[in-house]
């Protein structure tokens, strides 16, 4: 399935450290691009680095217009999956969003308008408590690939994690 994040919201440049965090999950949890809008340029070199420390070919978009966004991935058949604590709980939802082909994850970081609720395919709850987008987008994900992102080989990594019971161990794939 070919999964992207929309972040929303205003003045996401004072709001630094979560919007990066947000696009470090879509990218470690299976996403293949964040679209933000009114966000602080310096995220794209931070993935970037990233990408070329770690792995992988994850892209970040900045846009001007995230309501033409919305529509134009509704028009090339991405359904769209609102994550909201108002909406049905993912319990309910997940084997259909998993039949899904290409979905596009929306995340709020502040009030998100009306229209988003009625434009989704599918409004989801991460549970119907208050939390963050980043936990409610780790969450979403997880349920969606089943763990299946965490086997996901990162192409051109310069270090790659040997996983074991203690302690670190890398491979430094720049040396031969
Ligand atoms: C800090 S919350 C802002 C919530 C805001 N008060 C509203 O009415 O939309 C930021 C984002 O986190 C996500 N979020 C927070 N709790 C959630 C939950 N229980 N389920 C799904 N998403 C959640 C939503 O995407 C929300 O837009």
């Amino acid at each position: 399935m070919k999964i992207e994040v929309l972040r929303i919201g205003q003045r996401l440049v004072r709001d630094d450290r979560v919007t990066t965090h947000v696009a470090l999950v879509s990218r470690a949890f299976g996403a293949t691009k964040i679209i933000m809008q009114e966000v602080n340029p310096d995220i794209k070199d931070t993935i970037s680095e990233i990408n070329r420390v770690w792995g992988g070919d994850f892209e970040v978009e900045i846009i001007d217009n995230w309501k033409k966004m919305l529509k134009s991935k509704k028009n090339q058949s991405f359904k769209i999956v609102h994550l909201t604590m108002y909406g049905e709980i993912i319990n309910s939802v997940i084997d259909e969003i998993r039949k899904e082909e290409q979905i596009l994850v929306v995340v709020g970081a502040e009030k998100v308008p009306r229209e988003v609720y009625d434009i989704a395919d599918y409004n989801v709850a991460i549970g119907n408590q208050p939390h963050s987008e980043i936990s409610a987008l780790a969450v979403l994900l997880d349920r969606v690939l089943d763990g299946r992102q965490f086997l996901k080989k990162h192409v051109n990594a310069q270090r790659e994690i040997i996983p074991t019971k203690k302690g670190k161990k890398v491979l430094d794939k720049t040396i031969d």
